[in-house]
Order: C-alpha cells, then structure tokens, then sequence
C-alpha cells in the first residue's frame, strides 16, 4: 500500500513507527513530517491548505490511503476534496469534523441523541452570557465555541473570573471561535481520554489514557497541548469501556450517518467519570498527541489495514489487541513554552537513549541543521517509557530523560505518579 500521512508532530511520529511495521506498506511519503519521521517516510513539500497539489501527488504516486493527523486539515474539509476524487483517506469529512471545530455543534448532537454530557447554554453576546452566569453562579465552565488549540476553555471558581473569561472571549481573544460563547456545568470526577476508531458505520474501542494539561507539576501553571499521558488507565476497566461504547461511541456513530455526516477515522471522547457514569467533556476527531504516543505501543496488530478499513467502511467489529502492558510518555518541551518557547537550542545523546530497551522517542518540535538536532517548537520531544507496570514505564521513561543532554529542556517530574486532574 502507498501511503501519505499529514502532519508534523510527535503524533505522527508515533503513527509513522506503527505504520512502518506493517508488512503491506509499501511507498510511504509524509508532509511536511520533521526529522524523526524523516527517518521512516519520504519528506515531501504538501502543505494541507493545497487540496489541488495533494491530489495531483496522490496521483502521481497512487497513493492507496491519505492519513490525515491534525484537527485543521479535517474541519477545513481536506477529506472531502480527496473524496471527491476517489482517493481514500483516514478522517472526517468537513461535517463529520464539525464534532471538534465546534462545541456548539458537539453539544447539540449529544442532546439529540441523549448522549451524556455537562448541562450548557450558548451565547452570541457578552450580556445575556453574564445573566445566565449570574443566574447558576459558580464554579463554570466558559468555552469559546471554534478552535482555540486547546486554550478557549476556562474553569471558573469565582464570578470575577468567569466574567473576564466572558468578557475576554467576546473581545476576540481567540478571534471568531469566540464569537459563540458555552457555560457548562462543571463536571466532577476522574478525566480520560477514549479512543475508538470508526468507518462511519461500526466503531471498535482504541483503548484510553490519561493526559496532562497543565504545565506544572501536581497540575500547576498554565495549560499547555499536553505535557504527557499515560495507557492504560487503571479505572478503564472492560465494565467501563462498554459503558462508554454503549453509552457514547455508538449512538454518536449511528447518529451521525442518520444525519449523513458519517464518522470515519478516530474518535477522540474527552470524558469525566462521574459519579452517574461516564459523560462527554469534548469531541476531538483525530488521535490525540501526546496520549497516541502512549496507545500507539500497545498496539499489537497491524495499524494499516485497520486506518484502511476505516477509510473503506469495512472496520471488523472484533476488538483489537492492545498489550497490558503500560507506557508512559513525558513531553520533554523548550524553557518558556508555552507562552515563549526558546528555539535553536541543541540536543543532544538522542541516539543513546533511542537504543535503551523499553523507550520510544518520537520528534515534534525539532529541526536539521546539519549533523545538529535543533529545538525548534514548544513541545519538542516525547519520550515513552514501556513496562509490565505504571512504574516500571515510568522509571524507564525519567531514566531515559536524564540521559538526554539537552540542558534547554523542561519536562513535567510526576508523569504517571498519580492520576491526572
Ligand atoms: P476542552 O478543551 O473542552 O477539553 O476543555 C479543556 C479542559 O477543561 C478539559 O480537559 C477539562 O479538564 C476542563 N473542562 C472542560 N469542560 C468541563 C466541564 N464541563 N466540567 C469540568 N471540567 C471541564
Ligand atoms: N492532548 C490533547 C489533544 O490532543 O487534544
């Protein structure tokens, strides 16, 4: 099979080490990719917004399967274009994405087929959003509707913050995804993140992970894309997959094609584990980075023809073979993400710590320039420990980072420790 997979990040890394295993690759290109893929796929010069020049490439090469990685390409509708012309891909089509690029959107399709979520409300001005806010009090939850890389949500405690928050959204702080502002209810409870992967028809369960938002340790400081995850998750027990799939998964996936707006690709449920059960936090319509970094490796078939089934509406419904055992990934970012991350530092020693037994690397934020390795993002490297337990990842994992010779470096201590908040 030839294959395209877009992206640049330590997602994309992960998935690259996956699809690079599997006997049917044959041709694999990524755009624009970075130098860790660069070692496992042919860099080529695509960028997402040119849907004519991807098409041409895809038939220049007769690719078999685009792999869409982040979140913009889908919601500006990329998969439809391949559509079009009949050239396969893994992701939603530009409705389907809808799901993530807008809460609106998500929260309405959970109302109209009961799938459980926090109770909301959605505005399009300043005014009757503080006389809601004024009406339930606090703490809320103020949600800019569109995009805002994970940074238009803040959880209020008092009413001066939720005001501002309000106030900061309407005044363009995150550009038109706040011109429709949500107030949710805040939930209570444990935060996972589910996977499942999804050909528009039947959904099968991808396994879950708990995320680190914040940039500090004990869930500190500003939040951040995510400073590390780890898989699986002790409370994800099988009672509670089921739960979820029956519950959420699979009423989404038929809701979904009854209003032709099929979901194919993966699935991302940001989910509270209330005390009534599991409820909707978000909707993300692609695999999550860093949590796919600590799923990815316990992943014990194939990946290939499971992304070209989802692409093809044959997805076998047996569930898939994910290891028991445990993998932990830290995001190693630069000093000053994420409001100033500094670039153009070197790394050193990645090779020594790409050959320790039970550690995977995978580049995000990172440049070429000649034999050096550069810093050149916020978050620039992740590293995965894997273990027959939590701690036997972990340690694997801070082993590994200490042995990395990059003093410009910033990582998170308490990965995997305890459970994220
Ligand atoms: P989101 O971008 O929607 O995932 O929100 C970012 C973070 O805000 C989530 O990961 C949660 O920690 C928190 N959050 C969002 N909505 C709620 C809610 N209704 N109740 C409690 N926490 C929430
Ligand atoms: N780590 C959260 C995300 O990928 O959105």
């Amino acid at each position: 099979m030839n294959v395209l997979l877009l992206g640049a990040g330590g997602r994309e890394h992960a998935l690259a080490q996956a699809l690079r295993k599997s006997p049917t690759l044959h041709r694999f290109f990524v755009a624009p990719g970075n130098p860790g893929i660069e070692k496992l796929a042919k860099s080529v010069a695509l960028v997402s917004e040119d849907h004519e020049a991807i098409i041409a490439f895809c038939r220049r090469q007769t690719i078999d399967l685009v792999i869409i990685g982040p979140e913009a390409p889908l919601v500006e509708g990329l998969a439809d274009s391949l559509a079009a012309e009949e050239i396969k891909a893994f992701g939603p089509s530009e409705d389907a994405a809808l799901l993530e690029g807008s809460k609106g959107f998500a929260k309405k399709i959970c109302e109209i087929f009961s799938i459980p979520t926090a109770a909301y409300a959605r505005f399009t001005d300043a005014e009757a959003a503080k006389a809601h806010l004024h009406e339930k009090g606090v703490p809320i939850v103020v949600k800019a509707d569109g995009l805002a890389a994970g940074k238009g949500v803040v959880v209020a405690e008092t009413m001066p913050e939720a005001e501002a928050a309000i106030d900061a959204m309407f005044a363009g702080q995150f550009g038109d995804a706040g011109n429709v502002v949500l107030l949710e209810e805040k939930l209570m409870g444990e935060e996972v993140s589910f996977f499942a992967l999804c050909d528009g028809k039947r959904a099968v369960e991808f396994g879950s992970a708990q995320g680190y938002k914040r940039l500090g340790a004990g869930d500190t400081g500003p939040n951040t894309g995510g400073m590390g995850a780890y898989s699986p998750v002790p409370f994800m027990d099988a009672a509670m997959n089921e739960r979820v799939m029956s519950e959420i998964v699979r009423p989404l996936v038929a809701g979904m094609a009854e209003l032709d707006r099929p979901f194919v690709g993966v699935l991302f449920v940001g989910l509270m584990i209330t005390a009534q059960g599991p409820k909707v936090i978000e909707f993300n319509v692609r695999f999550g980075d860093p949590e796919t970094q600590a799923i990815l490796p316990r992943l014990e078939q194939d990946l290939l023809p499971l992304l070209k089934a989802c692409a093809e509406e044959s997805l076998p419904e047996a569930p898939l073979f994910l290891s028991d055992q445990s993998a932990v990934t830290i995001v190693l970012a630069a000093k000053g993400y994420p409001e100033n991350p500094q670039k153009g530092s070197e790394i050193r020693g990645l090779e020594k710590i790409e050959a320790m037994e039970g550690v995977i690397v995978t580049q995000a934020g990172t440049k070429r320039d000649g034999q050096k390795l550069l810093a050149d993002g916020g978050r620039v490297l992740n590293i995965t420990g894997i273990g027959a337990s939590l701690e036997e990842a972990r340690a694997k994992a801070y082993a590994a980072i200490d042995a990395i010779d990059w003093p410009e470096g910033y990582c998170r201590r308490d990965i995997g420790a305890k459970p994220a908040k």
